[in-house]
């Protein structure tokens, strides 16, 4: 079976989290990705991808399309669509770019991508934004001006470690947890999670409630305490984790208006960075003393107006210094509307 899939706004991103499924004969094109995989009991998992489906030949899509008996067909090409027409017997068709997700095309018709040489990718899957959003919003303790992770994000660096441990089940572990995301997450896939704050008043009214939610999964291990990341990680217990999934902050609020010059995103920078980098460093030299082996996937904050990723470049720096080995991707995790990204940072 051939699969495919189309990947996410952050294509590499998309391509590291596919690893979790052991793929074979990799192709792309486009933001189009074709595999294989050894774990197809794995892709559910997928999240950094916006749609999913299996290749097949026109027998079997005719055979597929007619058992579905679809008034209606959603395709990527207007010569497609005639052709379905003409040949199945389907009434109408209607022509969507690829990339984009129609709440109707979920609910009740069938999407059809035309590739090559008689070959149809017939999806099966669109990503279910109602899970991030009852992750992101759907919680007692929430606050946009700190900045909560989003789980979307949260959700492929998780599978992206996963797919390099050999744990049977992984421990993922959250210095800074704050409202839950990562921990959300993580426990909804079935993880074992460890999740520690210096404020656990929030953290606990959140996790009360997702105690209650259909996402969250009984089974999965959940260890919670409290702990300012200045001080010595002492806890017997974190010689279980295989990971950490973090995110401390997104840095100052930087406004619209504040933007108009680069030198005042420099003032806003400056100002801030000595701090942000400090509290960096002290979180990290002390996860080198207590978990030394443990990697540490983290986000932290590109202000987009600048040339220059002067945040990662100082945590890169301080990181390196006490050791460990930094990987930046190249993609920023950015919405639209926001003047401050995501970088992710792999430090082993
Ligand atoms: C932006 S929030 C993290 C949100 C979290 N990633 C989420 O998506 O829910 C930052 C968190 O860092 C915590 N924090 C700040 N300083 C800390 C410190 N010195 N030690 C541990 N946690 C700290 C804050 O209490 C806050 O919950």
């Amino acid at each position: 079976m051939t699969y495919f899939a189309v990947l996410g706004k952050t294509p590499e991103l998309s391509l590291a989290e596919l690893q979790l499924v052991q793929p074979t004969n990799i192709q792309t094109e486009w933001s189009l990705v074709f595999f294989k995989t050894q774990c197809p009991e794995r892709i559910w998992q997928l999240w950094g991808i916006i749609k999913r489906g299996e290749v097949v030949d026109e027998s079997q899509l005719k055979t597929s399309l007619q058992a579905k008996k679809l008034p209606i067909v959603w395709v990527d090409s207007n010569e497609l669509g005639l052709m379905i027409k003409r040949n199945y017997g389907i009434r109408r068709y209607k022509v969507l770019e690829g990339w984009k997700t129609d709440l109707e095309i979920k609910r009740k018709w069938a999407e059809v991508f035309a590739l090559w040489d008689g070959r149809y990718g017939l999806v099966t899957w669109w990503q279910d934004v109602d899970m991030y959003s009852a992750i992101d919003f759907d919680k007692p303790a929430a606050g946009m001006q700190i900045g909560m992770m989003p789980a979307k994000l949260t959700h492929i660096l998780v599978n992206i470690w996963v797919s390099q441990t050999t744990a049977d089940i992984p421990t993922i572990w959250d210095p800074f947890c704050g409202f839950g995301t990562t921990n959300f997450v993580a426990n909804h896939l079935g993880y074992y999670t460890i999740w520690s704050d210096i404020n656990i008043t929030p953290t606990k009214q959140n996790l009360k409630r997702w105690k209650t939610h259909e996402l969250h999964q009984e089974e999965g291990l959940i260890t919670l305490f409290k702990h300012d990341v200045n001080d010595e990680f002492t806890k017997p217990f974190l010689d279980k984790v295989d990971v950490i999934v973090t995110e401390w902050r997104l840095g100052p609020v930087v406004k619209q208006e504040m933007l108009k010059h680069k030198n005042q995103t420099h003032t806003i920078l400056k100002d801030n960075l000595w701090s942000i980098v400090e509290l960096y460093s002290a979180f990290l030299t002390n996860t080198k003393k207590a978990v030394p082996h443990v990697p540490i996937v983290m986000t932290v904050p590109e202000y987009l107006r600048l040339d220059h990723p002067i945040i990662s470049d100082r945590i890169t720096e301080a990181a390196t210094e006490l050791g460990y080995t930094v990987t930046p991707t190249w993609e920023v995790y950015q919405r639209k509307w926001q003047q401050v990204g995501r970088r992710v940072l792999v430090l082993r």
